[in-house]
């Protein structure tokens, strides 16, 4: 006799685990998002993401999103691989390279829906100032690296490098200063736990990026592959 019993569709294969979050560097082309995750979402980017600490418990409460991490210290990167995979976070992913180079050279224009900058190294000395990561032209990639509506956030414990981050934050045309969402708030950093244990206060900013203005596109000179 015929079996008309319909057909079972095959079960998929669960998704394998990672094996290393640690995505290779390949400085020659921007990174495509879709092929580093395995869900396409919202993409957010953290530069100079330490031992993980935020990026961890942030992406372990935002499955719907996906997360790079910078940092160019490769133990601190390792940690954040081993943890990362022991929590089963399939939606993050780390990078080895220097904050500044991935933002100019690596991030496609428009595809950030945020950029966390936590807590990066103050060069207190005004004579070292030229060092620090935020500037004039640091805010001015950001705009160009957000989708319209992509938010900036940023923390330190460093007064004169706080003033220096509003400076440029507030005199950026694309931002318009936002009020930090009190879930993320709530996710205290390493470096931040240990300044709040010590009695050092630490200072925030938020910015959007303003969601009508026109998506920028770098100059065909910052091409960098063909
Ligand atoms: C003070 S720690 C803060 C770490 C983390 N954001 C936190 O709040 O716990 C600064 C981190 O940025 C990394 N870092 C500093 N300059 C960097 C650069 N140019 N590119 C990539 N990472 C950088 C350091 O290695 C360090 O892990």
């Amino acid at each position: 006799m015929e079996d008309l019993t319909p057909p079972v569709a095959p079960t998929p294969p669960a998704m394998p685990a990672a094996e290393t979050l640690i995505l290779p560097p390949d400085i020659l082309n921007r990174i495509d998002f879709a092929s580093c995750f395995p869900s396409i979402q919202p993409v957010e980017l953290e530069l100079g993401a330490g031992d993980g600490s935020f990026l961890l418990r942030y992406s372990a409460l935002h499955p719907e999103r996906n997360f790079l991490g910078v940092e160019r210290l490769l133990g601190r990167l390792r940690k954040i691989d081993r943890k990362g995979r022991r929590l089963g976070l399939t939606n993050l992913r780390a990078l080895r390279l220097e904050a500044a180079y991935v933002l100019e050279w690596m991030i496609p224009p428009a595809s950030l829906s945020a950029l966390h900058v936590y807590f990066p190294d103050p060069w207190p000395k005004r004579r070292h100032w030229k060092r620090r990561l935020i500037n004039e032209r640091f805010t001015g990639l950001v705009a160009r690296a957000l989708r319209p509506g992509g938010r900036f956030y940023v923390r330190t414990d460093d007064a004169s490098y706080f003033e220096q981050m509003t400076e440029v934050g507030n005199g950026q045309a694309l931002f318009q200063p936002v009020a930090e969402p009190a879930e993320l708030l709530a996710v205290i950093t390493d470096f931040e736990a240990d300044f709040n244990r010590d009695g050092i206060a630490t200072r925030h900013a938020a910015w959007e990026r303003k969601p009508n203005a026109p998506v920028q596109h770098p100059s065909p000179e910052a091409r960098i592959a063909p």
